[in-house]
């Protein structure tokens, strides 16, 4: 088991681009095996995730080629339809290949996702779409069964929760579909505007992806593009947390401060500057850290679920009391234990953790849960006094193109040991 170890109290400073977002190219992956030709994705994150999305592809007949950043995907004609259940396991988002199969060969076969880090990650919305769109569904001994004999069809799907992976699979399942689908509660996520970018580059007719209500009317044929992944703004909010806790200044190349509205007054408040120009956001310590009230994840353009646990590690070193709400996932406090052996002072009630900031954390053996949770301990570690040796680095490998070595370039003592 592979570990990083950080030896804490160094300055993060200097000039970094963003990566490719995580959560935009494994839908665009999906979403290559809908257009005939060729999709040539830039910017693709190199990440575990992304390389299980490609093997994906693979096992469904497509041609997909990974050189460096740059991932090329030839859909022409997918001849399998069952994404194996260790593939399944290995990444649960891959339940966004559901509408894509569907709309494209019009059956799927795929275990059922179940729970994961987070929680149980119940997939009833998907499934309620696109029974309405026509698709005969069973669940039998945790697998899925999919077909649509005569096609999908549009439809009126009205979400009950703006959930990301539904809002992307009914696009997927829409835009091949016969005639016109309207999502309304859709969710407003950036990633679901780069989806729509790409597909409606590939020829496909959607509009208000980014608002509520996205209408998509169907076409007959999609063909593959080349299309440039958007910066991933959750591991911006890594590197603007490891700027905070370090007291340090960063320059992020690329980086959308529209697309983390609801986190730059979060830091500003919490005593950091933060400044956008041309391509570039700055983050800079002003002051010692302060206690910013309450945060609340929400769906976007709220505060995102995912900069939650490495703005906690801030938060931790900040002066006075913070408070944050998780609305998203039930199970999403689980480095808040690893926190507390560091010396932060935080309790937990149900969604609710309250942080008493503390002047100093200190290195310990922790070990990361899940993918967030474990960029903030990494966070954490980079202001602690002394060594941490943090474990479960391959939930960090998940979201982060290596991690260890983005913060050396930036001045951070941290290894990957095996
Ligand atoms: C996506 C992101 C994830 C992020 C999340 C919320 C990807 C690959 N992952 O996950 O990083 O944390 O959005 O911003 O893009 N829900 C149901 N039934 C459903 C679907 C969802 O009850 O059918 C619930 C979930 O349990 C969860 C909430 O809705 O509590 C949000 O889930 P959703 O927006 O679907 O997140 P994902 O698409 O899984």
């Amino acid at each position: 088991m592979q570990k990083f170890i950080i030896e804490g109290g160094k300055r993060i400073r200097g000039e970094v681009d963003a990566q490719g977002a995580k959560n935009s190219a494994l839908p665009l992956l999906a979403a290559a095996l809908l257009a005939r030709g060729e999709t040539v994705l830039y910017n693709c994150p190199r990440l575990s995730d992304v390389y299980a999305a490609c093997r994906i592809l693979g096992c469904l007949g497509c041609e997909c080629r990974v050189l460096g950043n740059t991932v090329t995907v030839r859909a022409d004609d997918p001849c399998g339809c069952c994404v194996p259940d260790e593939l399944m396991r290995e990444m649960r988002s891959s339940i966004v290949f559901l509408g894509a199969l569907l709309g494209r060969t019009g059956e799927c076969y795929l275990s059922f996702p179940g729970g994961c880090e987070l929680g149980p990650r119940p997939i009833d919305l998907h499934l309620a779409a696109l029974r309405k769109m026509g698709a005969a569904i069973t669940e039998t001994h945790g697998m899925l069964r999919c077909c649509c004999a005569g096609g999908l069809r549009g439809a009126g799907i009205q979400l009950s929760f703006p959930s990301v992976g539904a809002t992307e699979n009914v696009m997927l399942a829409a835009v091949l579909a016969q005639g016109t689908t309207v999502i309304t509660n859709a969710a407003r996520e950036p990633e679901i505007a780069d989806l729509a970018g790409y597909l409606v580059r590939c020829g496909a007719k959607i509009s208000g992806a980014g608002s509520d209500t996205i209408i998509i009317e169907g076409v007959s044929q999609l063909r593959g593009c080349e299309y440039t992944v958007m910066p991933d703004r959750i591991a911006v909010c890594t590197l603007m947390s490891a700027a905070a806790v370090t007291g340090g200044e960063l320059s992020i190349r690329g980086a959308r401060p529209q697309d983390i509205g609801a986190v730059i007054p979060v830091f500003e408040q919490m005593g950091c500057g933060v400044y956008a120009y041309s391509d570039r956001l700055f983050i800079t310590r002003n002051r010692p850290l302060a206690a910013v009230g309450t945060v609340r994840t929400m769906p976007y353009p709220g505060f995102p679920t995912d900069a939650q646990a490495t703005t906690m590690a801030a938060l931790a070193l900040a002066r006075g009391t913070s408070i944050v709400v998780e609305n998203i996932f039930e199970n999403r406090f689980r480095h808040v234990d690893e926190l507390v052996r560091m010396g932060a002072q935080i309790k937990t009630e149900g969604r609710v953790a309250v942080i008493d900031g503390v002047n100093r954390l200190y290195g310990a053996k922790v070990q990361a849960a899940d993918l967030r949770g474990g960029a903030a301990l990494a966070v954490a570690a980079l202001a602690a006094e002394g060594t941490t040796e943090l474990g479960g680095v391959k939930y960090i490998d998940r979201g982060y193109e290596e991690l260890e070595r983005c913060l050396s370039a930036l001045g951070a003592d941290i290894t990957r040991s095996s």
